[in-house]
């Protein structure tokens, strides 16, 4: 696992736009300026997908997590939340949030491996009338 700082945000883009479509991927300036915020922090992982997240006091937020479809059901996912977890909870968080499309069930089911439950439903958040859920687990036991 590679940490990424914001010289790789075009690298980050790349990637993040092999897994999301275009209405939803981030570009170059996105990854660069969410990077540069206090408490941000991203991995890459060399066989192809990230995740950025952010701390901020006890609580931490994974921002977007996203493998390239060539590489997906081998692990990555698995390996870049539990990454991202380690990390928050060595920068002092406690807890870990996200949200994620209620019909997305390959992350829904990463997630709920990882340890997250539901604690909210954003309904019709996304462009598409799609209903978000918030995701939040413990970290640190
Ligand atoms: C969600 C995503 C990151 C999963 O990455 P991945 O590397 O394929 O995940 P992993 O191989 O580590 O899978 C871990 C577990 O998640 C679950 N899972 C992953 N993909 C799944 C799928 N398509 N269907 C059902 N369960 C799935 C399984 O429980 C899996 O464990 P298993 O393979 O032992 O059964 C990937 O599908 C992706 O990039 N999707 C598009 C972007 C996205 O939706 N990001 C999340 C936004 S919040």
């Amino acid at each position: 696992m590679i940490a990424a700082t914001p010289a790789a945000a075009a690298t980050l883009a790349a990637l993040h736009a092999t897994a999301f479509p275009p209405a939803e991927a981030w570009d170059t300036a996105t990854f660069a300026a969410q990077l540069a915020l206090p408490g941000a922090f991203a991995r890459l992982h060399p066989e192809g997908g990230l995740v950025l997240g952010r701390v901020s006091g006890d609580e931490a937020e994974i921002l977007t997590l996203a493998v390239v479809p060539a590489a997906r059901r081998a692990g990555l996912g698995r390996a870049l939340l539990a990454a991202a977890m380690a990390e928050a909870g060595a920068r002092g968080a406690r807890a870990m949030f996200l949200e994620v499309a209620a019909a997305n069930e390959a992350a829904r089911a990463l997630y709920a491996a990882g340890g997250f439950t539901p604690v909210g439903r954003r309904r019709a958040y996304y462009a598409d009338g799609q209903d978000a859920l918030i995701l939040r687990t413990t970290l640190g036991g």
